[in-house]
Parts: structure tokens; sequence; C-alpha cells
């Protein structure tokens, strides 16, 4: 790719085809009154629940563009905003996803934003107030967001992280939806279409997750995800017997002690006997 060509990309595009959703509650019209409205949003809610399709789903919904950032330790400022790019016959200054997003209206979705160091989440204050500005130091300019686009964080409040957290300062910026798991006849429903199981699996599948969900408070960190179940779901639909993808895809995921492993293969065991 030629240098010409990083600094002026094709368009951001829009997803043609319908991401599927299958909405818990009144998720999809509080997203869309917060679209309407410039209010950025924080998705709280466990790994695996459906953040990332809920976006994916709504951008479509929205006929917005969405540019999703994986955030990690290591997302600087640049990153977000764009850097100079040495050239032979000089610097290009090259967009970074945030820039691109806040110029041609899309939806910027920034997935686990707590993994990001705070200097970096900073650079999103001036986009969630009324002014919806975007300034960018090392070119001097100052950005007016385009009409459309939003501003999206997800953020896992499950995990214990005594240093890593949003700060007040960031947090009182987003409107929060929690998402959680959806309620049983639903989240069969999606692992049914999502694995093609028969319906018979994905519900005996769900009430699995049921019990070991109960646990959460007696040593395990984390509990079965539908992305989880629809993995054990897939195995057995691909000739897995259902004990065996439960260990594989449900079990082993979530822990390494021994005995809670124990513990829960024989509440595998005892519900498919
Ligand atoms: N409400 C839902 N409708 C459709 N699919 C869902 C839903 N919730 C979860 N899923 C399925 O679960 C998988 C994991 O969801 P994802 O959005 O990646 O979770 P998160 O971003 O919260 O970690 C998705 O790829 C999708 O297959
Ligand atoms: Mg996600």
């Amino acid at each position: 790719m030629s240098l010409e060509l990083r600094s002026q990309p094709e368009p951001l595009a829009q997803a043609v085809e319908e991401p599927y959703y299958l909405p818990s509650g009144d998720e999809v019209s509080i997203f869309e009154q917060c679209h309407a409205r410039d209010l950025a949003v924080m998705l709280k809610g466990p790994t695996g629940c459906g953040k990332t399709r809920f976006v994916e789903y709504m951008a479509w919904r929205l006929g917005r563009p969405l540019v999703t950032i994986s955030c990690h330790d290591d997302l600087t400022a640049s990153d977000l905003v764009g850097r100079f790019l040495i050239h032979r016959e000089g610097t290009v200054w090259q967009d970074g996803p945030l820039t691109r997003a806040v110029r041609e209206g899309a939806i910027c979705y920034l997935d686990e934003v707590v993994e990001a160091r705070q200097d970096t989440v900073v650079v999103l204050h001036s986009l969630t107030d009324h002014r919806r500005m975007l300034s960018i130091d090392k070119t001097g300019e100052t950005l007016k967001a385009a009409p459309g686009f939003q501003l999206v964080i997800s953020y896992n409040p499950g995990y214990q992280r005594m240093l890593k957290d949003l700060k007040p300062s960031t947090r009182q910026r987003f409107v929060a939806m929690e998402l959680a798991f959806p309620p049983p006849e639903r989240e069969a429903a999606i692992v049914e279409r999502e694995s093609g199981v028969d319906r018979d699996v994905a519900h005996e599948l769900v009430a699995l997750a049921g019990r070991i969900r109960a646990l959460r408070d007696r040593g395990l960190a984390e509990v079965p995800s539908t992305r989880l179940l629809i993995a054990a779901a897939a195995l057995v639909r691909g000739g897995v017997p259902i004990r065996n993808a439960c260990r594989a895809a449900i079990v082993s995921p979530l822990t390494d002690d021994e005995s809670l492993g124990a513990a829960l293969r024989d509440l595998v065991d005892a519900m498919f006997v």
C-alpha cells in the first residue's frame, strides 16, 4: 500500500448483512435513544454475554460504519488518534481508528476499555461532552465529530482489578447499559441458532450453565458464557459426545483448579448420564 493511499484511505463501510442479535430487554431502544441524542454508551457485562454482537447489530441497524478497537496495556493515544509516518519526501499524517470514526461519523467501539492506560482513555473525554471535539496535538487540528459518530466502550465489572478500574471522571461521561446473560429460553435459542445443534441439547447446555453460574461465589472466578455454550454445542453438532464436549468447552476453560474442575465434571456427569 502506498503512503498516499494510507493517508487517504477508503471510506469506512457499513455492514451489509444483518448480524444476528436476540435482545433480552429494552437495550435496542435505549441504545437508539442514546445514538439519537449523541450520548456515549458504556456496556457493562460479563465476558461472552453478547456485548460485541450487540454493537455490531446496532451499527447495522443505525446504518453506521463500525470501528472496533480492542484495548490493551500498550495501546497509546497515538494508536487511537494517529501518527506521522516517515516517507522519502517527508512525513505523512495517518489518522488512527478513533480519528477516522470521528471524521466519518462511525460508531467507535472500544472493547475492554479498562485494559487501556488512563492517559490513553483521557483522549476520549472531549468527545463525550456536548462539544464532541477531538484535538490532535501533533497536527494542531481540532475536529468536530461528524453526525452519527458515537463512542461505545465495554467493561467487564466482574474482574477483580484493584488497580485497574475506570476513573469516576471517565465513567460519568457514559450512559451505562448492563447486559447480562440472556434468560434461559432466549439463551437456548441463541445457542441453537449459532451452533445448529438440536433444541433439546441447547436447553440442556443452558441448564448446565445455570447450575455452574450458581457456583460463582464458591471460588469460580468466571462463569460459563453464552460463547462457551455455543462452543460446546458446536462440538456436539460435530459428533463429540455431550459429556466430552462440556468438559472441553465449558469445564476446562473455566478453571485450572483440580478440585473445582473435578466438582464441575461431576456436575456434568450427573446431568448427562
Ligand atoms: N443476544 C445475542 N444474540 C445473538 N448472539 C449472541 C447473543 N449473546 C451472545 N451471542 C453469541 O455469543 C457470542 C459471544 O458474544 P460476544 O458479543 O462476543 O460477547 P462479549 O463481547 O460480551 O464478550 C457471539 O459471537 C454470539 O454468537
Ligand atoms: Mg467482546
